[in-house]
C-alpha cells in the first residue's frame, strides 16, 4: 500500500471510525448544509456521488430520524456524473440514488435532474444538462452554476466524479458538462466539469477503505485529478474511515 507521505489532503478531514459511521457524519453534514440552503434562500441544489460508497449514506437519509429532518420539497438534484446507460440499469448512478433515496422522500420529480446516459449522442446530454445547470443554479464564481453541496467519490487512480486521469475531460473549461471517458466500464460517461465543482457552496469526498491509499497519495502529490478540486469561494471537506486515514500517515 502506497502511503501519502505524511502529508495532508486539502480542506477539513473528518474521519469516523468504519464506513458506517462515515455515513453517518457525511448524511448530518449534508442534512444541515441543506437547511442552511433552504433557510436562507428557500431551495438546495445538492450533487449526488455515483460509485458504490455513498449507497449506505443513501440509505440513512431515506429513513427516520434523517429523512424527517430535511424539507424535501425544497431540494433539487443533480448528478456529478452518468454512465452511459440507460436509467433502469444497475450501473446507472441515477438508478442507485433513485432506489436507495430518492424514491423513498417527497422531491417532486420536476427537481430530480437526470443526465441522460442512455442517449446515443453524449455531446448533446452533457449540453443540455449544462444547459439546464445554468438556466436553474445561481451563478456562481467564474460565472459557473453555483451548486450548494456536491458529493464526490474517488476512486483508487484518483479519479472523481467522471474526471479520469489523462482525459481531455480534465481540461474543460468552457462548459459545465462534457462528455468522458473512464478506464474501466461503462467506459463512456458524461462529468460536471472542474470549474463548477470550483464554483460550489460545499463540496465534499466520502472515501473509505485502505485501497483508497493510493488515491490519497496522488491527491496530496497534486497529480489525481480529485487534486483539482478547489472551492475559490466554499468549502472542502473529506469524509474518511479509520483505515483510509491510516494510509496518509504511511
Ligand atoms: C462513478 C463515480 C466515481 C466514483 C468513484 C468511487 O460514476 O463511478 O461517480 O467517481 O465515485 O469511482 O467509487 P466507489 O465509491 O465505488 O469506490
Amino acid at each position: 500500500m502506497s502511503g501519502a507521505g505524511g502529508g495532508a489532503l486539502p480542506g477539513r478531514v473528518v474521519v469516523s471510525a468504519d464506513p458506517g459511521a462515515v455515513a453517518e457524519a457525511a448524511a448530518g453534514w449534508l442534512l444541515d448544509c441543506a437547511a442552511d440552503a433552504v433557510g436562507a434562500r428557500g431551495a438546495v441544489d445538492v450533487a449526488l456521488a455515483g460509485g458504490s460508497t455513498p449507497a449506505a449514506m443513501y440509505r440513512l437519509l431515506a429513513q427516520p430520524p434523517r429523512r424527517d429532518r430535511a424539507r424535501w420539497e425544497r431540494w433539487q438534484i443533480w448528478f456529478g456524473d452518468e454512465r452511459a446507460c440507460p436509467p433502469d440499469d444497475e450501473r446507472s448512478n441515477f438508478h442507485l440514488a433513485q432506489n436507495l433515496l430518492l424514491a423513498h422522500v417527497p422531491i417532486p420529480a420536476a427537481q430530480v435532474h437526470r443526465i441522460e446516459g442512455e442517449r446515443q449522442d453524449l455531446a448533446a446530454a452533457a449540453s443540455d444538462y449544462a444547459a439546464q445547470l445554468a438556466r436553474d443554479c445561481p451563478r456562481g464564481p467564474g460565472g459557473a452554476p453555483r451548486l450548494d453541496v456536491v458529493l464526490l467519490g474517488l476512486g483508487t487512480n484518483g479519479h472523481t466524479a467522471s474526471l479520469f486521469p489523462g482525459d481531455p475531460s480534465l481540461e474543460v473549461a468552457g462548459a459545465w458538462a462534457t462528455p468522458a471517458r473512464a478506464d474501466y466500464p461503462p467506459y463512456e460517461r458524461v462529468t460536471l466539469t472542474f470549474p463548477v465543482l470550483a464554483a460550489a457552496a460545499h463540496v465534499a469526498f466520502v472515501a473509505t477503505g485502505a485501497e483508497k491509499g493510493p488515491a490519497f497519495a496522488g491527491v496530496v502529490a497534486g497529480t489525481a485529478p480529485a487534486a483539482r478540486v478547489r472551492p475559490l469561494d466554499g468549502e472542502l471537506r473529506w469524509f474518511i474511515d479509520e483505515a483510509a486515514a491510516a494510509t496518509l500517515h504511511g
